[in-house]
C-alpha cells in the first residue's frame, strides 16, 4: 500500500508506516481520518483522548469501524474458539472487539470538546450469493485474528468447524442478504 501511494506523495503529502498505538503527532492536524482500523486497537476511552489531543482548534476527527460483532457470523466464530482443540492452541484467547455504542461515541466526543458531532450505525446491505459466501467475507477480517494465534495446519479445521456451525443458524437464502453494521462518526473539536 505504502509503495502505490508513494506515487501520490508530494504538495503537503506524506505516506508513513506507523503504529496506531503509538499515535502522537507533534504539529497537530486538521483531519484525523481512520478508516476500518480502530477496531483492532485496545482501549478506546484512552485511543480516542489521544486522537482528539492530535487535533488543532477546529480540527475534525472522522472515523469509520465495523460493528457486526453481535452477528451470528462473529458469535460463531468466538463460540468455536472456546472448543478444542482451538481453545487450547490459542491459550484460552476469545477475541474481544474493543469498538463500544454509537452512544459511547458520542458522549465520548462530547466530553473532549467536540461542538459538531455526527455519530451513526449504518447497516450496509450486501447481497451474497449464498450463506457459505458469508465464510469468505469473515476469512479476510475477524477470522484473521484466530488464524494469526493457531498454528497454520489447525486452522483449516477451526474453519471447516465455523462453516458447519454457522450453516447450521444462517437461513438458506439465495442469493443470500448479509447486513453489515458500521459505525461512522465524524466531529470538529
Ligand atoms: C480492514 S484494513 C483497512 C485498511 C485501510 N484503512 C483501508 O481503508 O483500506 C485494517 C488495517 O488496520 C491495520 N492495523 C491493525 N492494527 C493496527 C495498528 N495497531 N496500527 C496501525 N495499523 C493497524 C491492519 O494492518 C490493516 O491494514
Amino acid at each position: 500500500m505504502l509503495e502505490k501511494s508513494a506515487a501520490f506523495a508530494g504538495k503537503g503529502l506524506t505516506f508513513k508506516l506507523g503504529t496506531i498505538l503509538r499515535f502522537a503527532p507533534q504539529t497537530p492536524f486538521d483531519l484525523i481520518f481512520s478508516n476500518a482500523a480502530l477496531q483492532w486497537v485496545d482501549g478506546h476511552e484512552v485511543l480516542f483522548e489521544r486522537l482528539a489531543a492530535g487535533l488543532a482548534e477546529g480540527g475534525q476527527l472522522a472515523v469509520q469501524m465495523p460493528l457486526n460483532h453481535d452477528h451470528a457470523s462473529h458469535v460463531v466464530a468466538d463460540a468455536v474458539a472456546g472448543e478444542e482443540p482451538f481453545a487450547t492452541a490459542l491459550g484460552g484467547y476469545v477475541r474481544r472487539v474493543p469498538v463500544e455504542s454509537p452512544e459511547w461515541y458520542a458522549e465520548k466526543l462530547d466530553a473532549l470538546g467536540f461542538g459538531e458531532m455526527n455519530v451513526r450505525m449504518q447497516v450496509y446491505p450486501q447481497h451474497l450469493p449464498g450463506p457459505e459466501d458469508v465464510v469468505e467475507w469473515v476469512k479476510g477480517t475477524y477470522l484473521t485474528d484466530y488464524q494469526s494465534r493457531m498454528p497454520a495446519e489447525l486452522f483449516p479445521r477451526y474453519l471447516e468447524r465455523y462453516r458447519e456451525r454457522l450453516l447450521a443458524v444462517l437461513p438458506d437464502r439465495r442469493p443470500y442478504f448479509y447486513p453489515y453494521k458500521r459505525l461512522l462518526l465524524w466531529g470538529r473539536r
